[in-house]
């Protein structure tokens, strides 16, 4: 298997928009894969086709070269997809850490009752939960911010949390919604950092969009350019760069 994301003529209509139109690409195995384009382009619909959140009005989407069409969300995710939002979706009233571990309780096994009487399988599982979470939290260096209450944290350190509770459900591909959204140059390169770190030494195949093409430039191995629910370009970021189409879609755009 080559490619872990296929999308196959897939378009998205809801009443009179046209989200997605006959949009085909394939995410390898373990690429850096960009999706670029302006507001309205059709990026987080892409993203909701592969959760399951959307259903494709035709076409078709597979993972791992199944068909998803009749996949819960759910078990999508447990195929080994986890996601961020654009918007930041964490408990804020919660610490850090207990963010972290809800990942990675995902794939844990406490048996069916055994979690109830607390044996020791399940303090042994609680414990693995409890490593992956804090291998995690050293990862994305926030060992200062294990105990922190989110809604007491910078915006930029919160992103980089909900990065590590996708992370901790052992993904096998990673989908980052705008990751770099709001953040100013520091925080940009920070998350770039990371997410370089993720694909190269965690070895995860990471789906990421963005609007801005300068971060993707940088360290993509392959963007495809979205434009008003159509692909405009697939391949080289180095070449998106170059290309009419895409410069064209591009200068229209005032942000
Ligand atoms: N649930 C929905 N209902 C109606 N229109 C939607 C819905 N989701 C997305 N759209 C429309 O589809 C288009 C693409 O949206 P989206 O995928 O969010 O773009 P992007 O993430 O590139 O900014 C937009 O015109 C948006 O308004
Ligand atoms: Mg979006």
């Amino acid at each position: 298997m080559n490619s872990l994301i296929k999308f196959e003529n897939v378009s998205l209509n809801f009443g009179g928009v046209n989200a997605l139109t006959e949009v085909s690409f394939e995410v390898p195995d373990n690429s850096l894969f960009a999706i670029i384009g302006p507001n309205g382009a059709g990026k987080t619909s892409i993203f909701n086709c592969v959760s399951g959140i959307y259903r494709p009005t035709t076409g078709v989407v597979k993972i791992f070269d199944e068909d998803i069409s009749n996949i819960k969300p759910d078990a999508i995710a447990n195929l080994g997809v986890s996601r961020t939002f654009q918007n930041i979706e964490l408990f804020e009233n919660m610490t850090t850490l207990d963010n972290i571990l809800i990942g990675a309780h995902r794939h844990i096994d406490y048996g069916s009752v055994s979690g109830l009487i607390f044996s020791k399988k399940t303090r042994r599982e609680e414990e693995k939960a409890r490593q992956i979470a804090e291998d995690i939290i050293d990862f994305l260096e926030i060992e200062e911010y294990r105990y922190s209450y989110i809604l007491s944290l910078p915006y930029g350190i919160q992103k980089r949390i909900e990065l590590g509770r996708a992370l901790a459900m052992k993904p096998k591909i990673l989908l980052l919604d705008e990751p770099a959204a709001g953040m100013n140059n520091e925080e940009t390169e920070d998350i770039a950092r990371f997410i370089l770190d993720i694909h190269e030494e965690l070895e995860i195949t990471v789906v990421l969009i963005d609007h801005d093409m300068n971060m993707v430039m940088d360290i993509a191995t392959e963007v495809i350019v979205m434009d008003f629910g159509k692909k405009l370009f697939d391949g080289d970021p180095k070449e998106a760069a170059k290309d009419s189409s895409v410069i064209e879609a591009y200068l229209g755009v005032s942000d």
